[in-house]
């Protein structure tokens, strides 16, 4: 019965520092730009389970309603006592219809944001005593080496919620290949990917009613407030996301209406009227696209699966 998780912590030292050596260098470029895995201290994962649950955000409920009527499909070509190993795993609450649909005989959650990650590796530990239960702590926008007395023989790995779409399409491919190195041939690899849509689905997505996405994207100011030595006030910024049609994806930035200076530790950065600090892209791919580059990647197309409307879709791929 397992009662503990194992727990890799792969991620300690780089942390600090990279969100100083990160924010100078961001606030540095024209434009500015900083890196949306700084998104996810405690406040901000609590914010983005939020956002999930907000009735504009549709990638979540989609994606889930997609694995509940896939998941019998997806325990086919999985087989049986798979080890399935979760990206960004987050609250997990999208494995669970994996793991009870699978059975696999272990999971692997892998996670930047510390706290979150251990305690929702606990939750499952404690919900499903039948499962090896893994937790590492990891910055998969990285290159990174996965444990591998976690991976198993018969890895299947889980990147749900469009996560992918959080790179722009050369660090998707990067990012694919690193996972295409660290996974045996004919590996599984579930991947949720948000599609095309209408512009006004998507920016009424990242600008819910609530107001629950700018306080996601403001709190990555207070987060550097917080752990930086600087004098940023996020009351002085306001959230902007828009679909940038060109490009085909999201953008979500911090605009200061007002010309101002900011500091970090000893250096200034002056931002003029209108000017913008960019934190994320959220890539939309077509089915067709996404499949080209996961192509590129190593990774063969068995399966897809869409919901009615064609909002979303969950790739099953396979690792040449
Ligand atoms: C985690 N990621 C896929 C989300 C997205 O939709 O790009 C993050 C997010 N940003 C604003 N809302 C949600």
């Amino acid at each position: 019965m397992a009662t503990a998780i194992r727990f890799h912590d792969q991620h300690r030292q780089a942390h600090s520092a990279s969100l100083l050596e990160e924010s100078l260098r961001g606030f540095a470029r024209t434009p500015k730009a900083i890196s949306p895995k700084f998104f996810y201290d405690r406040r901000g994962s609590e914010l983005f389970e939020q956002i999930c649950r907000q009735p504009e955000y549709y990638p979540t409920r989609t994606e889930e309603s997609i694995l509940r009527q896939a998941a019998g499909e997806i325990a086919e070509i999985a087989g049986h006592n798979a080890n399935l190993v979760e990206l960004g795993s987050g609250a997990s609450r999208k494995v669970r219809l994996l793991l009870e649909a699978l059975h696999p005989s272990s999971y692997l959650g892998i996670d930047i944001s510390r706290d979150f990650l251990l305690s929702s590796a606990r939750r499952l530990a404690a919900d499903y005593p039948w499962l090896e239960v893994h937790a590492a702590c990891a910055d998969f926008s990285q290159p990174m080496n996965l444990p591998e007395e976690a991976l198993g023989e018969q890895p299947l790995a889980f990147f749900p919620g469009s996560s992918i779409g959080n790179f722009d399409p050369q660090q998707a491919q990067a990012f694919l290949r690193n996972l295409h190195g660290q996974l045996p041939s004919g590996a599984g690899l579930l991947i949720g990917v948000d599609l095309v849509k209408d512009v006004e689905v998507l920016e009424a997505a990242y600008n819910d009613r609530a107001g629950v996405t700018a306080a996601f994207n403001l709190n990555l100011l207070e987060r550097l407030r917080g752990e930086l030595d600087c004098d940023i006030e996020p009351g002085r910024f306001e959230h902007r996301a828009f679909f940038n049609e060109a490009r085909s994806r999201i953008e979500m930035h911090l605009l200061s209406p007002e010309a101002q200076r900011v500091r970090i530790e000893d250096e200034h950065f002056a931002f003029a009227a209108g000017e913008t600090l960019h934190t994320e892209n959220s890539y939309k791919y077509s089915l067709a696209g996404f499949v080209a580059l996961a192509a590129e990647a190593g990774f063969r197309a068995l399966a897809a699966w869409t919901d009615r409307r064609q909002l979303f879709s969950v790739h099953y791929l396979q690792r040449d």
